[in-house]
């Protein structure tokens, strides 16, 4: 059954709201607000999965570069985002007792208005993008760049500038949940039902608007094995590459269906305020009618050294 907004229900001995997208949730949102949506990826960084998967990224980097005799002096968060990596990489450092300057860069000004109110003078903000990243920043020792690197139609240019940034026994290390590898067997079904209900919504709510599938290339998902290719064109060593199962709960996918990015991805050409709030709906759906409780994701976990 899905319950209707403005219910509550009492959980564990918890009382949490239900939001307006058919999911229990402890944060609630109100859909309704004076102030303009901002749709970055703030909540969904905060899931407990996401912490564990990207802390796991960071650990085996910081492991690896620390096999190097020099030590390491700084640290690169790209596509830092709303800062969640960024403070796992502060974490990682002190944890080592390594002194090193952490840079964040994203060309999100929001986003990266919310990782300086979470970081502080713990790192510097850069503005700008991957794909002009290595004229803006200096040289580095660690390059760390989590859950974007599917977002780039051009990874070529990424990886040589990155080859070009780091020093001698440099580490870049990168995630993603986008890739081809990513649903485990068995989990493909939840994908289609999710978009079929999303697309009947959207044909019954906003029926003169279409899907624009003119660029079916611009987001494909690469192999592991295209981007082992990727790396060793620009240079460098794999050291490490493994997929890493994360349970995705139905808030966490609302959470993901409030990034505008995701929103372009799932459902081209659809403005992000009218896809959204159908991407949350009709997940809250297709996990009802699969009577699920979560869903198993693979990430795929690269660390690289510059040869
Ligand atoms: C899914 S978030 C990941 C944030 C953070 N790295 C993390 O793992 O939590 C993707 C980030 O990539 C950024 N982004 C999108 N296009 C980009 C580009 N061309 N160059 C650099 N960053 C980009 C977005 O602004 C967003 O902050």
């Amino acid at each position: 059954m899905i319950r209707t907004a403005g219910e509550s229900e009492k959980i564990g001995g918890r009382l949490l709201s239900l939001r307006q997208d058919g999911c229990l949730g402890g944060r609630y949102r109100a859909g309704v607000s004076a102030v303009p949506e901002d749709y970055t990826f703030e909540a969904f960084a905060q899931h407990g999965f996401y912490e564990v998967v990207n802390r796991h990224l960071v650990d085996v980097t910081l492991r690896l570069r620390d096999l190097s005799s020099a030590p390491v002096k700084r640290v690169l968060d790209l596509a830092c985002g709303t800062g969640a990596v960024t403070k796992l990489l502060i974490e990682g450092l002190e944890k080592n007792g390594d002194h090193a300057e952490v840079i964040a860069v994203d060309p999100s000004e929001s986003a990266l208005e919310k990782a300086r109110r979470l970081i502080g003078s713990g790192a510097r903000f850069i503005r700008c993008t991957a794909e002009s990243f290595g004229a803006r920043v200096p040289k580095t020792d660690v390059i760390v760049f989590c859950n974007a690197i599917h977002l780039l139609e051009e990874k070529d240019s990424v990886v040589e500038q990155a080859h070009d940034v780091l020093n001698r026994d440099g580490v870049l290390a990168f995630n993603t949940s986008f890739y081809e590898g990513a649903y485990p067997p068995g989990t493909e079904r939840f994908y289609k039902l999710w978009m079929l209900r999303a697309l009947q919504q959207l044909k019954r709510e906003h029926p003169h608007l279409k899907l624009d599938r003119s660029r079916p290339e611009a987001m494909r998902w690469l192999t592991p094995g295209e981007y082992r290719e990727l790396l060793e064109r620009h240079g460098f060593i794999v050291e490490h590459m493994n997929a890493e199962v994360a349970e995705m709960t139905c808030e966490s996918w609302q959470d993901i269906s409030h990034y505008s990015e995701f929103v372009k991805g799932a459902l081209p050409g659809i403005p992000v305020e009218i896809g959204s709030p159908i991407l949350k709906r009709s997940v809250a759906q297709a996990f009802e009618e699969l009577k699920m409780k979560s869903l198993p994701r693979n990430w795929l976990q690269v660390v690289a050294r510059a040869a």
